[in-house]
C-alpha cells in the first residue's frame, strides 16, 4: 500500500469510528424527546402570548421556588414580542417580591419592594444555599435551559436543516423532562439512589434529584384552560424559550426583511447587467 491509500484507509477508519460513537451515544440511556409544533418554530414562527402567560404563571408559581431566572427583569414581561402583561400587572408581580438594596446613607444595606426594572429575585442566595435546599444537587438558572439543552439528535449533516424548521429541541427537552417521570425498569429499581426519581429524559440521568414538580391542576390558568400536566409542561417550556431569547421574533422579522431585500437587490442587478451589457455584440 503506498502512503495516499494508507492515508485514505485510515481517514476512513476514524470516521466511521466517529460516526458509530455518535450513533451510540444517541442509542444510550436518555430518551428523546418527543417533537412538538410550537408556534414559534420555523423562519415565521411567533410567540402565542397567552402561552406565554399561562408558562410564566407556572414558572412563576412552581419552577420559581427552585429555579432562579437571573437575565429576565420584571419589566422584560411588558416588552413586546414577550407575554405583554401591563405595566399594573408587571408592577404588582414585582411587588410579591423582595429585594436587597443600598446602602442607605448610613451604610446599611436594606429589603425593599422589587421593581419592574429589578431582575427577577433568586430562590436562594447563593448555590450552596441552593445546593443544601435541594439534597447536594444545584437547580440550574433556566435562563438559558432551551439554548443549553437540545432535545433532538440527528446526523451533523442535516442536522442545521431540521434546526431551521423545528428548533434544536430545547422546549422539547425542557417538556419531556417535566413529563418523563416513570416507574424504574425492574433491573434498575434494586439500586436507585435516594431521594432520586427515575426520568429517563433527562440529559444525567436517568435518576434525577428534582421531585416531579407538577401535579394536577397544580396552577390555576386565567383563560380557563385545563392545568394537565401536559400543558403546564409545554406552557413553560414555551415562557423559558421566550425568557433565553425575548427577541425572537425581532430576529426573526428581521432576517426574512433581510432575505427579501437581498432577492430584490440580486434581480435589479441582474436586469442592470442585462441592460448594460445587452447592447454588447458577443
Ligand atoms: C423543589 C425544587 C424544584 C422545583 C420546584 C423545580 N425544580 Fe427543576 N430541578 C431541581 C433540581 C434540584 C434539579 C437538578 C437535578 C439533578 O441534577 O439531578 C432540577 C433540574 C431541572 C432540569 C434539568 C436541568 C438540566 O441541566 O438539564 C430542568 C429542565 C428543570 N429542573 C426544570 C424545572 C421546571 C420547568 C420547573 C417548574 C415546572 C422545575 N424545574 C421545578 C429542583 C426543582
Amino acid at each position: 500500500m503506498n502512503m495516499t491509500k494508507k492515508l485514505l484507509v485510515a481517514i476512513a477508519l476514524g470516521t466511521s469510528l466517529v460516526l458509530s460513537g455518535t450513533a451510540a451515544m444517541a442509542a444510550g440511556k436518555q430518551k428523546k424527546a418527543e417533537d412538538i409544533s410550537f408556534s414559534f418554530e420555523g423562519v415565521f414562527g411567533h410567540f402565542d402570548r397567552a402561552q406565554l402567560q399561562r408558562g410564566f404563571l407556572v414558572y412563576k408559581q412552581v419552577c420559581s421556588a427552585c429555579h432562579s431566572l437571573n437575565q429576565m427583569s420584571y419589566r422584560n414581561l411588558s416588552q413586546p414580542g414577550g407575554p405583554e402583561l401591563s405595566a399594573e400587572e408587571v408592577k404588582a408581580v414585582a411587588a410579591e417580591y423582595t429585594v436587597m438594596d443600598g446602602p442607605d446613607s448610613e451604610g446599611e444595606m436594606f429589603e425593599r419592594p422589587a421593581l419592574p426594572a429589578d431582575k427577577f429575585a433568586s430562590p436562594f442566595p447563593n448555590r450552596e444555599a441552593a445546593m443544601a435546599a435541594n439534597g447536594g444537587a444545584y437547580p440550574a438558572d433556566l435562563s438559558l435551559i432551551t439554548k443549553k439543552r437540545e432535545g433532538f439528535h440527528y446526523p451533523w449533516y442535516v442536522s442545521p436543516f431540521i434546526k431551521l424548521v423545528k428548533g434544536n429541541g430545547g422546549p422539547e427537552y425542557v417538556r419531556a423532562v417535566l413529563m418523563g417521570y416513570q416507574d424504574p425498569p425492574a433491573e434498575a429499581a434494586q439500586d436507585a439512589p435516594e431521594g432520586r426519581y427515575y426520568n429517563p429524559y433527562f440529559v444525567a440521568g436517568p435518576w434525577i434529584s428534582m421531585a416531579p414538580p407538577l401535579s394536577e391542576d397544580i396552577v390555576e390558568y386565567a383563560d380557563g384552560t385545563k392545568a394537565s400536566v401536559e400543558q403546564m409542561a409545554t406552557d413553560v417550556s414555551a415562557f423559558l424559550t421566550w425568557a433565553g431569547e425575548p427577541k425572537m421574533e425581532q430576529r426573526k422579522s428581521m432576517g426574512f426583511q433581510v432575505v427579501l431585500y437581498l432577492v430584490i437587490l440580486s434581480i435589479l442587478l441582474f436586469l442592470t447587467k442585462k441592460r448594460v451589457w445587452g447592447r454588447e455584440p458577443h
